[in-house]
């Protein structure tokens, strides 16, 4: 065994750990009051997304108060697309003045060069990889094309189940490809671009996908994901690809090229490793409603999934999507106490 490794990229890789390492998506954020703290001081989410110190100081913030095993990057899924040429804001959700609907606004976008356009970013990782010990894992990521794509054309928030996005699929397939091809250009080059500056593990989102029909994941979105994953190979760095509400698309899913699965809450996690065969670790599922519940059923909850994955290599333990901004301070410290202290029953 590497012990030369931290946790996370043991876990990543399949190989024996002692207990699962853990994070949580969205680990930075609003449930923390030291985050609006930081957030007021930087002017704003984008001030903490551009700029160094704040940048810094919002990833750090969970690590250092839960002792989570990684520190992912702080920053929005839509910063490489505003570098490409949108014009974005949040409050709180992303807004967009000027969405992609035409030939014309497709040809407009630019494909950025990460050290000149999305510097801002590789600085705050460069930072991070300077003060986080090496037992704490640092993640980049990106959001995956389609679910970028799908943010670009709706404007920001999604109008219903992105319909102006599902519209476009079929009424101008060519024109959605076209932003995908673009966007997935953008990605490769800004994610190789982040492990240059540092991150050990880049993780793709593609939380819009679950709005799809199987066959057109499948058909459309996937081929632009799997683009993404063999652009980086070379790259060294694993990757994590998490698809919240696709999870009937795992078979799928099986057949792209990284380590890990993210595996959301709609889904038993050994049923979902069925699907994906012994070769890939998944990260998850704690339903993160249940970070709202009792004391009791947050112990209960997160020895479930303990017991489920049953001492297994290749589980890096985290929520089945997002934590909820509303989500008390305690619960996520039981959550990674229980972790910390293994099943009852091992
Ligand atoms: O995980 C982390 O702590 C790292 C930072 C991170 C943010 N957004 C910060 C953020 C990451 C990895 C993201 C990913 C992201 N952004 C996704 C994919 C994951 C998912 O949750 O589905 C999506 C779809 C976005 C786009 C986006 N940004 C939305 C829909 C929203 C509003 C909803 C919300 O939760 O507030 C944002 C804003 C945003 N991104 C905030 C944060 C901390 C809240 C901004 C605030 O403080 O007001």
């Amino acid at each position: 065994m590497d012990m030369t490794a931290n946790l996370m990229m043991r876990a990543v890789k399949g190989q024996a750990v002692d207990r699962p390492p853990v994070w949580m998506m969205r680990q930075a954020g609003r449930y923390l009051p030291e985050y609006h703290e930081v957030k007021q001081r930087a002017g704003g989410f984008l001030g903490l997304c551009k700029k160094l110190e704040y940048g810094v100081e919002a990833t750090l913030q969970p690590v250092r108060r839960f002792g989570f095993d990684a520190a992912i990057l702080f920053s929005d899924i839509l910063i490489p697309a505003a570098a490409m040429g949108i014009s974005l804001d949040f409050n709180p959700g992303p807004i967009i003045a000027n969405p992609i609907r035409t030939d014309g606004d497709v040809a407009a976008l630019k494909i950025p060069t990460p050290e000149e356009d999305l510097g801002f970013v590789l600085d705050i990782l460069r930072a991070l990889k300077g003060e986080l010990p090496p037992s704490v894992a640092l993640i980049g990521f990106a959001g995956a094309p389609f679910t970028v794509a799908s943010y670009m054309v709706e404007g920001g928030s999604p109008s219903r189940g992105f319909e102006t996005t599902r519209r476009m699929i079929y009424a101008r397939p060519d024109l959605l490809r076209a932003l995908l091809a673009k966007v997935t250009e953008t990605t490769i080059h800004y994610l190789r671009a982040q492990i240059q500056a540092g991150a050990e593990i880049v993780q793709l989102f593609d939380s819009s996908v679950g709005q799809l029909p199987p066959h057109i994941y499948r058909a459309v979105a996937l081929p632009f994901v799997k683009e993404v994953v063999s652009g980086l190979t070379d790259s060294g760095a694993p990757v994590i690809y998490f698809a919240p509400g696709a999870m009937i698309s795992l078979g799928a899913m099986a057949d792209i090229d990284v380590d890990v699965l993210g595996i959301d809450y709609r889904i038993g996690l050994a049923e979902a490793r069925q699907h994906l065969g012994p070769d890939k670790a998944v990260q998850g599922n704690l339903d993160p409603a249940v970070l709202l519940g009792s004391k009791d059923s947050v112990r209960e909850n997160t020895q479930r999934i303990l017991s489920e994955n049953a001492g297994r290599p290749g589980h890096i333990f985290n929520l089945g999507h997002g934590v909820l901004p509303t989500t008390p301070i305690e619960s996520v410290e039981t959550l990674v106490e229980t972790v910390h202290s293994g099943t009852p029953d091992d």
